[in-house]
């Protein structure tokens, strides 16, 4: 049998620092915006990260994503150590491992179509015939619902579909993750709801794994297997994602997980009960 850690990423003991501040004299202080964070994610697995602003998410999700090398700890990614960061080895296990952000704008050209960003990415990690870079493209762009769109500029592309293009762009590589960090939240309700189901469809079909960070606890719950709650650098309890909503560990995670609005009345009521006791 294959060993577990062979199958999905597992970080050890993550830790990163930043200097604060300058000072002359003495040794520069260091704040640990990310301070021991231990967890897997299995092949095919969703793990969401919540969390308040600032208590290191989207650092960790750097970490991992190996944009930023880890002050401390370790990760292995399906077996295999990460190399330093901008060595050789690196560049190719970048590739696996993809990120989305919250603002598609700010991540594509502004002077080239869609569709070529997206053959683009590809043909920087791949040597092609220009054909079949561009059947690959084409394909991605079909498998994100940008079929007809490909020879749009990104300014002509609303919000959603500016992301599908961005995640377009990531998955033509085959990554095995996916971090997507706040990758809904600039979008209206509506087209979060479809990229979200994007998201799950792309998950199934190509077996990702996928990294979910949010502050939006419903969109966290319903597309997680797993949830992990940070609160200031640590990752205070990483649970099954229905249960750690249902029933919530620690004092923190019981806090943040009750300003999630219930779907029901009843169900409201219940989890009121839950989180304060008996109500007067
Ligand atoms: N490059 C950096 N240099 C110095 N401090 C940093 C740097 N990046 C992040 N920090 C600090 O580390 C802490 C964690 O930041 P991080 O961006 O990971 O939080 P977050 O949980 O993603 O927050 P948000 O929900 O607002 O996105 C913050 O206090 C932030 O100010
Ligand atoms: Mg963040």
């Amino acid at each position: 049998m294959i060993p577990a850690t062979t199958e999905g990423l597992v970080a050890t003991g993550l830790v990163q620092t930043y200097p604060v501040g300058r000072r002359l004299f003495g040794p520069v202080e260091h704040f640990r915006a990310v301070d021991g964070a231990s967890f897997h994610i299995a092949e095919g697995e969703t793990l969401g990260i919540v969390g308040e602003s600032g208590s290191g998410k989207s650092t960790l999700g750097r970490m991992v994503a190996g944009i930023e090398a880890p002050a401390g700890g370790s990760i292995s990614f399906w077996g295999e150590s990460y190399a330093p960061v901008g060595s050789p080895q690196w560049r190719r296990q970048r590739r696996q491992v993809q990120v989305v952000f919250q603002n598609p704008a700010a991540v594509v050209d502004p002077r080239w179509t869609i569709h070529a960003q997206v053959r683009e990415a590809l043909t920087t990690h791949e040597t092609l015939a220009r054909s079949e870079a561009d059947d690959r493209a084409q394909a991605m762009l079909t498998m994100v619902g940008l079929a007809t769109l490909g020879k749009r500029l990104p300014h002509q592309l609303s919000g959603g579909q500016l992301q599908r293009a961005v995640i377009a762009r990531a998955l033509v590589l085959r990554p095995r993750l996916v971090i997507c960090d706040e990758a809904v939240s600039a979008l209206d309700v509506s087209v979060q709801a479809q990229i979200i189901n994007l998201l799950l469809e792309l998950r199934e079909k190509l077996k990702l794994s996928l990294m979910f960070i949010s502050h939006d606890l419903s969109v966290v719950r319903h597309i997680s297997h797993r949830v992990g709650v940070m609160h200031a650098g640590k990752l205070l309890e990483i649970g099954d994602s229905r249960t750690l909503f249902e029933a919530p560990q620690h004092d923190y995670s019981r806090r943040l997980l009750a300003a999630i609005p219930a779907d029901t009345p009843r169900q409201r009521r219940e989890r009121d009960l839950r989180t304060f006791g008996a109500l007067p």
